[in-house]
């Protein structure tokens, strides 16, 4: 939900500030992809570009503009909250007297009063942005003689929401601000100079070496130093922290979208998952800290599964797994449904969020929720230097490295993987699964790798993608699994809709004949989950169902009964029930992959969708 980045550089290099903010905002472009802009300080004045559309926009004007190399700005890639995408909304904004520009990621609830307020001191406002508000409010801050992190702060102190800002101001004196309640801010030091941005992919090419901002922070950075305030003044010191990730974690490697590179990835963050974590010799696994120790598991009543999205579909899962192997009661919950629904926890309530960029608002406050109500709050989160890893006791790390495609693949193995695990070490703990059982099933998690391999290997692909041709003009789209692949049939539906925009919707298998099974006719594709096992024969009279009807069926899964009454097949490798989702899945994300690209759709960004959903 929009990126932000700022710099102040030490020497202008090639091509200046300018260069580096568009390198930052190309990292970051998945957060929002509407417009972008840029705010840069030049000896005497203050220079905003800005344009609807993707970065490469920008580029052009910046190209045509030919502006003097410099050393301080700000930059901005936008998810329209407020406003249409147009140049008018873009940001950065301006205050009246061009004293500060300033860029935003969030929402202002309170803005329409703040507006007021502007409009009261005899200001037009430009735009029909919540953002424009606070720019002219610390303009007029300013012009009343205020030092500059001082009119901030006294700005943000009437401000009610969300938000994470940077802004840049160019009198009284120069400065680099920004601040953070809610959406992420980091912050890097090097000898290039001072750097921040939404997200530490960004800031990777400066330094390992991040600060990372906390509600409330305010931070005045210049090129030897990094101060912070919070909202009523008080200073406070942040330590920067190591990051591991890589850049080079965020390039495409010879792929033509980030989402085959990171489908492709997939067999590596399984192990990675996994690695360091379980001892098949024991049947158990380990998992860092006091919230999986087996005091703390075995007091476990019931765990309460909050997430959205594939996040969410992920969770399904876990449940199954948790209930199914420790016999722990699970709910799962919309993360926006929970949190409104004015929810009754008992105790010994493990509350448990799932989050690729653990900066998700719903997932975040629905966990907060719970842990008011007096849950144990724990997550799986993919990015450990996050919001909800410190708003949690308990964290249990994916380690699925950067996803940069919009529509979330491997973080979605990742968190299936320690899911699984959580399971396991649950069971262990509350004795529901002996050392040899809870063995056994760490072994078939060891033999996944090679089985993923296979079904990412040329000639697998390659049988996708000629089905993706086949099917590419339906009408629509069923998915439908049973048990534990019925999350799957949700997830499948829900990648296809992102990247290629058409119709499908994931069912439970037996649940079709209630409604869904109207819609099948000649034309319409389903998309049958049939692992072997003893829900396969169900499913296999699904299938004949549908086929009765006209319908075409593609079997995805490892049951010869079900892929012999089927139109066409993807075979997946068998494993044990509760990892079948991890192979099945896989199938479904190619074969979204091949619709969304035979349909010239634009798969790393879909149309309205960003990454890291920072809003309500
Ligand atoms: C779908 C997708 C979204 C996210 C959801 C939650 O491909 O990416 O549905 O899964 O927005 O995001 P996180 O996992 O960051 O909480």
């Amino acid at each position: 939900m929009c990126g932000i980045v700022g710099a102040w550089l030490n020497e202008p290099g090639d091509g200046g500030v300018q260069a580096l903010l568009v390198e930052g905002l190309r990292c970051l472009e998945y957060r929002g992809y509407d417009s972008s802009g840029l705010g840069i300080i030049q000896p005497d004045e203050l220079i905003v570009r800005r344009r609807q559309g993707r970065l490469a926009k920008l580029e052009s004007l910046l190209a045509e503009s030919g502006d003097a190399p410099a050393l301080l700005g700000i930059g901005h890639t936008r998810w329209a909250t407020h406003g249409e995408p147009s140049d008018g909304n873009a940001h950065p904004h301006q205050d009246a007297g061009r004293r500060v520009a300033l860029v935003h990621n969030g929402i202002i609830e309170n803005y329409l009063d703040l507006r007021h307020e502007v409009e009261a001191a005899g200001i037009e406002l430009q735009s029909a942005t919540d953002t424009e508000v606070l720019t002219q409010i610390i303009g007029i801050e300013l012009s009343k003689g205020s030092e500059p992190l001082e009119a901030v702060r006294s700005c943000l102190e009437r401000v009610r929401g969300n938000y994470a800002i940077a802004l840049v101001t160019r009198e009284p004196k120069e400065r680099l601000i920004c601040a953070r309640q809610g959406p992420p801010l980091c912050i890097a030091q090097s000898e290039r100079g001072v750097f921040l941005a939404s997200d530490v992919m960004a800031l990777l090419p400066y330094t390992r070496q991040i600060t990372f901002l906390e509600d409330g922070d305010i931070a005045e950075l210049t090129r030897s130093k990094v101060s912070i305030i919070r909202l009523n003044g008080e200073r406070v010191e942040r330590a920067p922290r190591q990051v591991d990730w890589d850049a080079e974690s965020a390039d495409k490697q010879g792929y033509a979208h980030f989402m085959l590179k990171e489908i492709h990835e997939q067999p590596d963050v399984l192990a990675r998952a996994f690695h360091g974590r379980i001892d098949v010799e024991r049947g158990d696994v380990q998992l860092e800290g006091d919230s999986f120790s087996d005091a703390a598991l075995s007091k476990m009543q019931r765990l309460q599964v909050t997430a959205c999205g594939t996040a969410l579909h992920a969770g399904y899962i876990a449940g199954y797994m948790v209930e199914g192997l420790a016999r722990v009661p699970v709910d799962v919950d919309y993360a926006s449904e929970f949190r409104y629904r004015n929810p009754k926890l008992s105790e010994g309530t493990y509350a448990l969020g799932i989050s690729q960029s653990g900066e998700t608002a719903d997932t975040l406050e629905a966990l907060r929720l719970a842990i008011r109500l007096g849950a144990h709050g724990t997550c799986i989160v993919n990015s450990i230097s996050s919001s909800m890893v410190r708003d949690c006791q308990g964290m249990i790390s994916i380690e699925a490295g950067p996803e940069i495609g919009v529509a979330s693949t491997k973080a979605f193995v990742a968190m299936l993987v320690a899911s699984y695990l959580l399971a396991i070490r649950t069971a262990r703990a509350r004795g529901t699964v002996t050392a040899e059982a809870a063995s056994q099933l760490l072994r078939d998690l060891r033999e996944l790798r090679p089985k993923l391999s296979t079904l990412l290997s040329d000639e697998r692909v390659a049988k996708v993608r000629a089905i993706a041709e086949h099917v590419v003009d339906s009408k629509g789209f069923l998915f439908l699994g049973r048990g534990i692949n019925y999350p799957v049939a949700l997830e499948g539906a829900l990648k296809l809709k992102e990247i290629s925009y058409v119709h499908a919707e994931g069912y439970p298998a037996g649940e079709m004949k209630h409604g869904p099974i109207a819609l099948i006719e000649p034309g319409m594709t389903t998309l049958a989950l049939a692992p072997k096992g003893r829900l396969a024969e169900k499913l296999r009279s699904n299938i004949e169902q549908v086929k009765a009807r006209g319908g075409r069926v593609i079997c995805v899964g490892s049951d010869p009964g079900c892929h012999a009454v089927s139109d066409e097949g993807l075979a997946v490798p068998d494993t044990n029930e509760w990892l079948s989702p991890i192979l099945n899945v896989v199938p479904l994300q190619l074969l979204s992959y091949f619709i969304a690209e035979l349909k010239g759709c634009d798969i790393d960004k879909p149309r309205n969708l960003a990454k890291s959903v920072t809003v309500e």
